[in-house]
């Protein structure tokens, strides 16, 4: 389906949970940041009847992301699924890595193709100070057993504060290499101001050949991440909701001041 500046809109991104195991500092207060409540959270049956939707209207790519994807209860059912639906060419996750040594060949073989990873630096004192409670050798497990189920291409998403040429960033990219991982580089965003810029090999920020709209774990139709814009599928009804998102997605994104980005899924 094309939008109202002609953009064919293929990508859905689905944040199935707003709960993460760790706490990045870029992404979340110590605390962590308050709950969606539970019966706020879509069930598998809503999220693949938005699927469907999506599929029937144009939609070719979905992304699991969260919070933590993994962290949702059942995701490998989850992940089934949505493989099961006709007409999707694309299914990806993103994940912080710490729960992928377990279910990285479950997910593989429930239909999932491929996974991004986020790893900022490959220090385990940096990586557990910049996760507050991360251990750097359970994302290492994780990237091996992505390897070994086959979750190619893997991904590797690397944010930093100014550029890749900063310590963290340069053992980032040494280790892709010799791992055989792609990386790429994202610049913090202060998430005050909702300011993003993608510093070098991503695919975000290019509003004029935006493809994307984004389901919240409480069902609301986001089309654009730099908006409070935002279509709630149980108040309103997929299809409404649907061709609200689409209908309303702005030419490019300026400020989101309502959400937090830990439920937006990246
Ligand atoms: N700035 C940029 N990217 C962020 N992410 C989370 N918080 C921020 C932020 N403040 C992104 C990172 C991470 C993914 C899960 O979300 O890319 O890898
Ligand atoms: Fe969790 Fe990802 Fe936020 Fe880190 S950036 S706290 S892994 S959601």
């Amino acid at each position: 389906m094309l939008d109202s500046f002609n953009r064919r809109i293929n990508y859905l991104r689905i944040s199935v949970t707003d709960r993460c195991n760790l706490r990045c500092t870029y992404c979340m207060p110590e605390c962590g940041v308050p709950l969606m409540p539970h019966e706020q959270i879509l069930t598998f049956e809503e999220i693949t009847d938005v699927v469907k939707f999506g599929v029937q209207n144009g939609i070719t790519k979905i992304r699991i992301t969260g919070g933590e994807p993994l962290v949702r209860k059942n995701i490998v059912l989850l992940v089934a699924q949505i493989a099961a639906i006709e007409g999707l060419t694309d299914i990806g996750m993103t994940t912080n890595g710490i729960l992928l040594d377990r279910y990285a060949s479950d997910l593989a073989a429930a239909g999932l193709k491929r996974v991004n990873i986020s790893l900022d630096t490959i220090d385990p004192e940096r990586f557990r100070m910049i996760t507050r409670l991360g251990e750097i050798e359970e994302v290492f497990k994780g990237i091996e057993a992505a390897k070994k189920a086959g979750l190619f291409p893997i991904k590797i998403n690397c944010v930093v504060k100014k550029s890749s040429n900063e310590p963290d960033a340069v053992g980032v990219k040494e280790f892709c290499i010799q791992h055989g991982l792609q990386v790429r580089f994202i610049k913090e965003m202060n998430l005050e101001t909702g300011q993003f810029s993608v510093v070098e090999g991503g695919d975000g920020g290019h509003c004029a050949s935006c493809n994307r709209i984004r389901l919240t774990a409480n069902g609301d139709l986001m089309p654009c991440l730099f908006t409070d814009l935002k279509y709630n599928i149980r108040k309103m009804g997929i299809e409404n909701a649907y061709f609200a998102a689409i209908g309303n997605k702005p030419a490019e994104g300026s400020i989101n001041q309502s959400n937090q980005f830990s439920n937006i899924g990246g």
